[in-house]
């Protein structure tokens, strides 16, 4: 977070860059994540990418032609505040390459 809040004080811009976890962590299968897809009517990985979109951050998930359509409805809902903060709970710290943590990366 203290580094997004850097960021953005500085103009630059933020990229979630593997949205979905990059294939490491069950996303799909998160029950909190499930209840709120069934809450508002709409798929789990819509969930996530209207989370990340909703915090002003840039996502380009890697997708096939049959995600194209439901990638890009995530613009037309929003997350409640509650719901926002729900998903921020989830946060494990969890790095998919460790080659991306900031403290160790190789500057
Ligand atoms: N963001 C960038 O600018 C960029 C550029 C180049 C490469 N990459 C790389 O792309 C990878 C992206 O990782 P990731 O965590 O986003 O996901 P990912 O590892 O590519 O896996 C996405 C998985 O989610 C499934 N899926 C379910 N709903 C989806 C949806 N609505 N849209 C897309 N996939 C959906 C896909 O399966 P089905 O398709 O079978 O349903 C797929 O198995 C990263 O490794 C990153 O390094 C990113």
């Amino acid at each position: 977070m203290e580094n997004i809040e850097f960021n953005f004080s500085q103009g630059i811009q933020i990229e979630a860059w593997g949205p979905f976890g990059q294939g490491d962590i069950d996303i799909a299968g998160n029950p909190v994540l499930q209840l709120l897809a069934q809450k508002y009517q709409k798929t789990v990985s819509q969930i996530v990418l209207r989370w990340i979109v909703q915090r002003g951050l840039i996502t380009i998930p890697r997708c096939k032609p049959n995600h194209f359509a439901e990638n890009l409805e995530v613009m037309q809902f929003s997350l409640t505040d509650e719901d926002m903060r729900t998903i921020y709970g989830l946060n494990q710290n969890h790095r998919s390459d460790s080659r991306n943590n900031p403290e160790d990366f190789p500057w």
